[in-house]
């Protein structure tokens, strides 16, 4: 049962709902679990803040691998809905043994794909011993930069999207699925 509160009626049509997150996490966990077990090193999944807040925290709690969660706040967007191309580190890792580390950025959706490889090249420098990339949406129609997530959940249309951590102008992150918002919301913020 979806939790209804006041911005859950700015939803035109929900995307991707409860269940099927819960199991696009399931399956991308167990994956996970498999390499990182076969790689023999040590798993740290890293959470883009702010917009894979939930990913991370539904994902960490479905591993069985044993693991640490730190945190990265890049940004390339502004208040509105266009990418800018540009990304701002606000926020780094702590110190981690990255020789023997496989890192996996969390994100929880690709879109021009900018962040994501920018971020990419941001840990390899660091000397992780691998950088992998997991993704909970990805909408390929948009792709700037050639890039292929290593974990992925669902492939969503060149739309909008709110929820389960996805913000428009730090909103609707709290709804526990993903939609797209009413046109008339939608204007509010272009
Ligand atoms: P990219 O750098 O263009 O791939 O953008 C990635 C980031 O933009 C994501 O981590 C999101 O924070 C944000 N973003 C992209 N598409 C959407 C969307 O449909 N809704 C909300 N945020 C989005
Ligand atoms: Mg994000």
């Amino acid at each position: 049962m979806n939790k209804y509160n006041r911005d859950a009626l700015d939803i035109e049509r929900v995307l991707v709902d409860e269940e099927t997150l819960s199991a696009l996490t399931e399956k991308i966990a167990a994956e996970i679990d498999r390499d990182v077990e076969a790689s023999g090193k040590e798993l740290l999944l890293v959470c883009v803040l702010k917009g894979s807040l939930m990913f991370t925290s539904d994902l960490a709690k479905k591993i069985k691998t044993p693991l640490e969660i730190d945190f990265i706040k890049a940004s390339s967007y502004g208040g509105g809905t266009v990418s800018t191309g540009e990304l701002n580190i606000s926020l780094d890792c702590g110190k981690h043994n990255w020789a023997n580390t496989y890192v996996i950025i969390v994100e929880d959706i690709i879109d021009s794909g900018n962040t994501l490889s920018k971020l990419i090249r941001h840990f390899e420098k660091k000397g992780a011993y691998a950088v992998k990339t997991c993704a909970l949406l990805d909408k390929p129609e948009r792709r700037e930069v050639e890039l292929c997530p290593d974990y992925f959940g669902q492939v969503i249309p060149n739309e909008f999207v709110v929820g389960y951590g996805l913000d428009v102008d730090e909103k609707y992150r709290e709804l526990p699925f993903v939609g797209i918002l009413k046109p008339e919301i939608i204007k509010k913020y272009i």
